[in-house]
């Protein structure tokens, strides 16, 4: 093969990173917080291969003779430099979290449940497909401030479980039963039980496990506002938990305690409580306090508020995850260390879990989740 070609090749690749970059920035930053619809499907489902065929057509506009059109691969190595510069950093910050597989009984998958041609894309990439693995990240957490009878209080976060029918029942309950066996102190629930209105039953029974888990909390997600709000709100109740809508729960051991700070997203009205009412709330309890948000856009919110550490979900850590580029679509804007894994904000530490469930059935270098800390005095 010719140099020309292989540079040609190389360019052309370069040619639909950019491409397949500008609509994940479109995406990420004007259509993620929409409500779902077919465009927006659409739009996910097509961003890889436009950027394919933007490869491809760049190749054939070189062997016919077109004139080259040089920016376009210099944007592709900034692309792939800024996200390089990222990972790195990404990498250090994930340093003090630990990750163990766990080997599950259930198939995940209901094949039956998908059309043939997403079957057959699936089973061609299920050497990769990580959707019904398990993993579970933990770390012992130095919290400033942490009285020492809270020292080893466990909290385990679930978050993003989109049940849904081409995930079997009996896979969602072995995941909760996995949280649970952990024998946590507190169970938080990130938001997002279902994508779909009609299997808000399905999710009310798949994790009916949960009910009477110790001093479960949880915020709502988007899809829960799309889909029934008050169902999981009165769901968490009935488990015997709390739903956080901008509010604060207080977990105590002993004579310690630690605030919870659970905030709704911004553009979902669930809520009537407003930030100064909370500010207020918070300023009369003297203590630690620890952030729930769905997506990592609140982030900032938390960090106001004065919290160490937060919690995120939403992204589901990008699903597919891809060497020395990292994240792709991932339905929120902002820096790759808010959209999976360890990151920092204004002076708060963050950790956004890849969740449990999936937009689709397909999750490349990026397992659903269980999130596990241990506190420790700081
Ligand atoms: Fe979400």
């Amino acid at each position: 093969m010719s140099a020309s070609i292989l540079l040609a090749a190389a360019e052309s690749i370069l040619a639909g990173i950019t491409a397949s970059a500008i609509l994940t920035w479109f995406y990420n930053n004007f259509l993620s917080g929409l409500r779902e619809n077919h465009l927006k499907k659409a739009f996910s489902l097509l961003v890889h291969p436009a950027g394919v065929l933007a490869a491809l057509a760049h190749f054939g506009a070189i062997m016919v003779g077109w004139p080259r059109f040089w920016p376009v691969a210099f944007v592709g190595v900034g692309i792939i430099l800024w996200r390089a510069r990222h990972l790195v950093r990404q990498q250090r910050l994930n340093r003090p979290w630990k990750s163990r597989s766990i080997s599950l009984k259930n198939r995940g998958v209901n094949w039956n449940q998908l059309p043939a041609p997403a079957q057959l894309v699936l089973r061609c990439l299920s050497p990769i497909n990580q959707v019904d693995a398990l993993d579970v990240v933990e770390r012992r957490l130095r919290v400033r401030g942490l009285h020492r009878d809270m020292d080893g209080f466990r909290i385990v976060f679930l978050t993003d479980f989109h049940v849904h029918k081409w995930m079997r029942s009996e896979w969602f309950r072995e995941v909760v039963q996995h949280a649970l066996a952990l024998k946590p102190d507190c169970v938080i629930l990130g938001g997002d039980f279902v994508s779909r209105r009609w299997m808000a039953e399905e999710a009310a029974e798949a994790l009916a496990d949960l009910a009477g888990a110790p001093n479960l909390l949880a915020v709502r997600g988007n899809h829960d506002f799309w889909t029934r709000p008050g169902f999981f709100g009165d769901l968490v109740r009935d488990w015997g938990g709390r739903v956080l809508s901008n509010d604060v729960a207080v977990l105590r051991r002993g004579e310690g305690a630690l605030a919870v700070v659970g905030l709704e997203d911004p553009y979902l009205p669930l809520t009537t409580r407003s930030q100064a009412e909370l500010l207020a709330r918070l300023e009369s309890l003297p203590m630690p306090r620890l952030g729930i948000v769905h997506t990592p856009q609140v982030y900032r919110l938390a960090a106001r508020l004065g919290c160490q550490f937060s919690l995120a979900g939403h992204t589901h850590g990008g699903q597919v995850r891809l060497p020395f580029f990292g994240t792709t679509i991932c339905s929120c804007p902002g820096k790759p260390e808010h959209i999976w894994g360890a990151g920092r904000r204004a002076g708060m530490e963050t950790f956004t879990s890849n969740g449990i469930g999936a937009f689709y059935p397909l999750r490349v270098a990026c397992p659903p989740q269980i999130v596990h800390l241990t506190l420790g005095v700081g």
